[in-house]
């Protein structure tokens, strides 16, 4: 992003333009940040430790274009379901560029999750031998729950301790890659994915020693090689201007040196280093340009905006704040102002008192920031209020990513029984 004689540019396409064509709310992706910041964090990891790859967790931002640029720098993919594996595949990636980390699977999910020959990591000891009653992975992981887990969005994303539905206990580890060798499983790997955002390099090292502790020990006793530890995601970004940027070459030379000293302590084969983030790759290359359509003063004034709970959900489900700029206003004094969106809930007056420029005003635009990741994968039709368009802009090109919904969309997949009808 950039402003310019305070008009705002998305990559060099000005917001009017994006407003202009595509109408909005409109979510707006810039191509050289997610380059940008894939590139940043892989050069530190593998300054540090060179056999290291990255997956891409595509639940964040499933739109394939997105996903295509990730492919494109080197990353496999991060499946969450049988649909995500199935959207690598559009990809062209399967086998073991595809990581299936679901979580209580179905019995059709496992069929399917094997038919499609992709790595299988799994979330508990119970799930190893429902799998093995239809085939052996030919690589398989456990997802291990290390019993600590930290995000900055709250206790919402705390994927792993106690209170956490993923993973496997630590007790379990042993039996489980026992069990799998025994069943004749010959490639092991391991996983965790214990937070989301984090910005802490220290909290970094503080997981990949906990695991390696964890999986050491069954390495040495069981006799295995890991292939790979997958770190899991995590890498966080600042979503207040105030708060620092994480220090990604400090958390790739911490997870490097107590991964080195670990695989030493226990006597491993080297594996690979993995991790799957999605955020740091993409949350702050992601925008909603809006639009002001209504202005109301009532108890206090409010700005209404189309920008809704149902096309960002962050901050009615987190209480997450997004930064939001008022294009040709940005040096405007400012006054504490509520904004909202046009769904029928009161979670949907999602900023409250926020410095605004004084004279916002109908017809102005806003540019709603850090909305790349978990934003247009977490949206939703309530109200009638539809999915908007995604953009790609790189330079001044810019390319419609995603159709806007219609009412098609709305009534797609529904059908009205005949008595109904009359
Ligand atoms: N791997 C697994 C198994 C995951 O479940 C996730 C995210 C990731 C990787 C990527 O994590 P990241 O690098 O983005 O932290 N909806 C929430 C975030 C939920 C995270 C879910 N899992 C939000 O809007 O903040």
């Amino acid at each position: 992003m950039q402003i310019v004689d305070q008009q705002i540019f998305l990559e060099e396409v000005p917001v009017t333009q994006i407003a202009a064509t595509y109408g909005t709310p409109t979510y707006v992706y810039e191509e050289n940040r997610i380059r940008e910041n894939f590139r940043r964090a892989l050069r530190a990891f593998r300054k540090y430790y060179p056999d290291f790859r990255f997956f891409y967790a595509i639940k964040a931002n499933n739109n394939l274009a997105i996903a295509n640029i990730l492919r494109q720098e080197g990353a496999g993919i991060d499946a969450a379901s049988v649909n995500e594996i199935l959207l690598a595949q559009k990809l062209g990636l399967g086998g073991n560029d595809v990581m299936f980390s679901g979580n209580f699977l179905s019995d059709d999910d496992i069929q399917q999750g094997l038919k499609s020959g992709v790595i299988f990591n799994l979330d508990d000891i119970s799930l190893l031998p429902r799998v093995l009653r239809y085939g052996r992975p030919d690589l398989l992981a456990f997802r291990v729950n290390p019993g600590y887990g930290q995000s900055e969005v709250g206790d919402f994303v705390c994927n792993a301790g106690p209170g956490a539905k993923f993973g496997l206990h630590p007790d379990h580890v042993l039996d489980a890659y026992r069990q799998a060798k025994e069943a004749g499983v010959t490639r092991f790997g391991a996983h965790m994915m214990p937070g989301s955002c984090v910005r802490d390099p220290e909290y970094f090292r503080f997981i990949t020693e906990l695991v390696m502790d964890i999986i050491g020990k069954a390495a040495k006793e069981l006799e295995i090689n890991f292939e790979f530890v997958d770190l899991g995601g995590g890498l966080g970004i600042p979503y207040k201007h105030e708060d620092h940027v994480l220090d990604i070459e400090k958390a790739a030379e911490l997870v490097a040196e107590v991964f080195k000293s670990k695989i030493a302590q226990y006597g491993m084969k080297p594996p690979q280093l993995m991790m799957e983030p999605a955020r740091y790759f993409v949350g702050d290359a992601g925008y909603i340009v809006g639009t002001v359509h209504a202005i109301k003063d009532s108890y206090s004034r409010i700005i209404g905006t189309d920008v809704s709970m149902n096309t960002l959900a962050r901050p009615a489900m987190y209480g997450s704040y997004h930064h939001i700029y008022v294009n040709g206003r940005e040096n405007e004094e400012r006054i504490p102002l509520g904004l909202c969106g046009q769904v029928c809930e009161n979670t949907d007056y999602w900023v409250k008192d926020r410095p605004l420029p004084k004279g916002i005003t109908l017809g102005d635009l806003i540019v709603i920031e850090n909305a790349g990741a978990y934003g247009y994968s977490m949206s939703y039709q309530y109200n009638g209020r539809l999915r908007p368009a995604e953009v790609l802009v790189n330079g001044k090109e810019h390319y419609l990513i995603r159709e806007r919904e219609n009412i098609d969309d709305l009534v797609r997949n529904v059908f009205v029984p005949e008595h109904l009808r009359k």
